[in-house]
């Protein structure tokens, strides 16, 4: 049987998404704006396999189980209710960074899942269809299926289409993404039980959704023109406002560690001392730096030297998913 391939890019969100208006189509209930990052990436093999039996499914060279490999069949399924025909698969997933620790695997994976699945059962499916599918398994990697800067809307609940667009930058802003690497270690509450978790316990959670649509249309038109200030400043607020949502839950949610707050400190003074360069983290502990291109050796020389920084992996603007 013939193996199809595709190789999709991770990306980071600047304007987060953290809140489902429907869980069971994973509608998100804020938009979010992301880069696509050339440094870490998803390799996925999709075999289908003769007659009955069961899906295939290895992550990172170790076969998957329990709430990985369900996800992965689940997506199948859904892939093969459109395609009208489910045949077993065999999947083969290898990123080139640890998955679960707040790097944005799931993105990458499911980007890259859906467009080799869907390639190798015959699906021909344009480049927002491949996001809306993507999206259903997880929202971030609606946004992977695109290159460059990335935003997915909002939907409220019902909604039956929802797919990422590419967002235009201004010509001469070239960015780069430094990413500070403070563990490893897979998170202790992923993203989907973190935002459960916050949507129904935290008071500051509905004050989360009702501020993100005006932070996004700043976000945008700083991108569009170029102002990388008022851009780090919106992703900045985002990243800190979601963490305090979080962190108001109950049970508290902390995915930060001492490095992260350090790293945090550090960015603030090199921007004091004149670099543009602005953070975000996700739900884990390590922190995205974005900054000019130009300025990454300081930016690396810079927080290099933080307490906690384990290393730092530099990326440039990534492209879409690829099917090979
Ligand atoms: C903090 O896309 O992993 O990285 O849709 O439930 O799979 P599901 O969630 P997921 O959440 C990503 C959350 C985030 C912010 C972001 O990428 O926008």
């Amino acid at each position: 049987m013939p193996v199809s391939v595709a190789v999709a890019c991770a990306n980071f969100a600047l304007c987060k998404y953290w809140g489902k208006s429907d869980p069971d189509r994973n509608l998100p209930a804020v938009p979010s704006l992301s880069m696509t990052v050339d440094a870490l990436r998803t390799r996925t093999n999709v075999e289908l396999l003769e007659g009955q039996g069961e899906d295939r499914i290895v992550i990172d060279g170790r076969p998957a189980t329990g709430e990985a490999a369900r996800r992965v069949t689940v997506h199948l399924d859904r892939l093969g209710r459109i395609a009208g025909v489910r045949p077993r698969m065999a999947v083969t997933s290898d990123s080139t960074f640890a998955a679960a620790a707040g790097l944005a695997s799931s993105a990458s994976a499911f980007a890259a899942l859906t467009a080799a699945a869907a390639r190798a059962v015959g699906l021909d499916l344009g480049a927002d269809a491949l996001s809306d599918l993507a999206r259903q398994a997880s929202a971030s990697a609606a946004r992977s299926v695109h290159g460059g800067f990335v935003e997915l809307p909002a939907a409220p609940s019902g909604t039956d289409f929802l797919a990422a667009h590419p967002v235009p930058v201004a010509s001469g802003l070239e960015l780069g993404m430094s990413i500070l690497i403070t563990s490893e270690s897979p998170k202790s509450v992923g993203s989907r039980d973190g935002m459960t978790r916050t949507a129904a316990t935290s008071p500051y959670h509905e004050a989360w959704v009702r501020q993100a649509p005006a932070e996004l249309v700043s976000a945008r038109a700083a991108l569009a023109s170029g102002d990388l200030g008022e851009l780090g400043a919106v992703m900045e607020r985002s990243a800190l406002r979601m963490h305090a949502s979080a962190m108001a839950a109950d049970p508290g949610l902390l995915y930060w560690n001492a490095a992260t707050v350090e790293a945090i400190h550090a960015v603030r003074r090199l921007r004091e001392g004149g670099v543009e360069a602005y953070f975000t983290v996700d739900a884990g502990p390590n922190v995205k730096v974005l900054h000019r291109r130009v300025d990454s050796e300081r930016v690396r020389a810079a927080l290099g030297a933080v307490a906690g920084v384990l290393r730092i992996i530099e990326a440039g603007v990534g492209q879409g998913v690829e099917v090979a």
